[in-house]
């Protein structure tokens, strides 16, 4: 089929200079969802039809199998409709899709194209379906107007009676319309109505006089159909997206503790007994292996836990893996290129940028440790710093294995620690500390004898 996105509208109760549809759900511009799931159709042609906001939209989303079609000024829907008509294949079916309409299912839009397909009495391929909802309150909306409970037309809130207001079954915008008809009906419109647009509804009137068959099909749900006119609207749609992924992660056996205070920008997956604590965000590409525990207001961004692997709370990971059965946290930072193998420790106040921690290697305290191999069951004491910049260029430091950093020590790269070294606390390691010895750097301790503290003066 073909697929065309409506989203040249304005959306000034936005109150933004970005342009509506690229405001983010879940991270992504909301346009960006309404793709997805159009391409989750495999649609022959995508056509988006932009203008408010100019070259942003087209910009920003561009795509190799995306048609841009600039709709300026904005005459309506059908006007909209209009733009993106020659680049629309006529052998198959046009879907419309509203681009600040992000939630639908791929489930609701495969049975709409069905009904269009299949349904009454019409010629196969030559049926239009709507999708439809039932509102307590349709105010704004535009009616479906039955006659024997066939869809004979749709009537505009601003155009409509009392009886027709009266009705509750609304026009959710979303809709199959057999190509061929669909373009010569366009070039039928009239923009004489009450807002003097050139309604894309009016097609449904097009197709009963031609005795197109037309048929409403419902969403599974009713947020599958909410549009975003505002920031209330925004976050409501938000909320609504995370509960859906929350509680498909619980589904599969993931304990959440509080699914309300969780949220996904991107994609995760888990593992089995995989158990997250309140306020955590993941962002990108987040993998969780089993038995995975993720403690409270933890970020993670573009990471791997492996199997077993504890972090704890107010932990931040970007770019990083941890190996299995390590403990992470709380309050450390996995930066990216981090990559620490099996039981690993890393604790709080610790900082890590492109390190790679062999097995059983420890930093627990406060520490800065960039651009480093550490081997295995390494100890960095608290207060250690790899000094890995020199202003212009950055040096790798590398720690054998078995090696004990003490205390408050300065790796000064590039620079290597021998296997099985010991670097005495204070140390401000310049040159290569050889394996096996202790290397320390520090001023001798001495003791002043007769030594005084000053005392203050006697005022006055
Ligand atoms: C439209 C429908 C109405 C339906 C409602 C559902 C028409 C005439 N009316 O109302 O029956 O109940 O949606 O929300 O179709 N757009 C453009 N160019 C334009 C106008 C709109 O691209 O010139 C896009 C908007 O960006 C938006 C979508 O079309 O994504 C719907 O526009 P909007 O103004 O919200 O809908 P209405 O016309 O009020
Ligand atoms: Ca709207």
């Amino acid at each position: 089929m073909n697929v065309v996105i409506l989203a040249a509208g304005m959306g000034k109760r936005m109150r933004s200079d970005l342009p509506k549809v690229l405001h983010p759900i879940a991270g992504q511009p909301m346009l960006a969802h309404v793709i997805d799931r159009a391409r989750s159709l495999s649609p022959k042609r995508l056509v988006v039809v932009y203008g408010h906001g100019g070259e942003q939209v087209p910009t920003q989303l561009a795509a190799d199998d995306i048609t841009w079609a600039r709709q300026m000024p904005q005459l309506g829907t059908g006007h909209a409709v209009m733009q993106a008509a020659p680049w629309l294949d006529e052998t198959v079916p046009t879907l419309i899709l509203y681009g600040d309409v992000p939630l639908t299912t791929s489930d609701t839009l495969a049975r709409l194209c069905e009904a269009a397909r299949s349904s009454g009495d019409g010629k196969r391929g030559e049926q239009m379906a709507i999708l439809t909802v039932e509102l307590a309150d349709p105010t704004g909306y535009g009616r479906i107007v039955r006659e024997n409970g066939r869809i004979v037309r749709i009537v505009e809130h601003k155009d409509a009676d009392a009886a027709t207001r009266a009705v509750h079954e609304i026009n959710t915008g979303i809709m199959v319309v057999p190509t061929g008809p669909l373009k010569r009906w366009l070039k039928g419109l009239s923009n004489d109505n009450a807002q003097q647009e050139y309604y894309l509804t009016d097609v449904v009137a097009c197709a009963v006089a031609e005795g197109v068959p037309v048929t409403g099909v419902h969403p599974a749900h009713e947020w599958e159909t909410l549009g975003v006119n505002s920031k209330v609207q925004l976050a409501e749609l938000e909320r609504i997206h995370q509960r859906n992924l929350a509680y498909g992660l619980l589904e599969n056996g993931v304990t959440l503790i509080d699914p309300a205070r969780f949220d996904v920008r991107g994609s995760l997956s888990c593992g089995r007994d995989v158990s997250i604590d309140v306020n955590c965000i993941f962002e990108g590409t987040v993998t969780l292996g089993d038995g995975v525990s993720i403690g409270p207001n933890c970020v993670l961004r573009d990471a791997r836990i492996e199997a077993g692997a504890q972090i704890l709370a107010f932990t931040h990971i970007d770019g990083a893996t941890v190996g299995p059965a390590s403990r992470i946290g709380p309050y450390a930072r996995l930066r990216p290129g981090t990559v620490l193998a099996e039981e690993t420790h890393v604790g709080n106040f610790v900082e890590l940028k492109n390190a790679k921690f062999a097995a059983h290697a420890k930093a627990n305290h406060l520490a800065y440790v960039g651009d480093a191999v550490v081997g295995k069951r390494v100890n960095i004491g608290a207060g250690t710093i790899t000094c890995n910049y020199d202003g212009a260029n950055k040096y790798q430091t590398v720690i054998e294995d078995d090696a004990f950093i003490g205390s408050d020590t300065q790796l000064v790269a590039p620079v290597t620690v021998g296997a099985g070294a010991t670097l005495g606390a204070g140390t401000t390691l310049t040159r290569d500390a050889p394996a096996g010895k202790l290397t320390v750097s520090r001023a001798k301790q001495i003791t002043i004898e007769n030594w005084q503290r000053p005392v203050k003066k006697p005022k006055g």
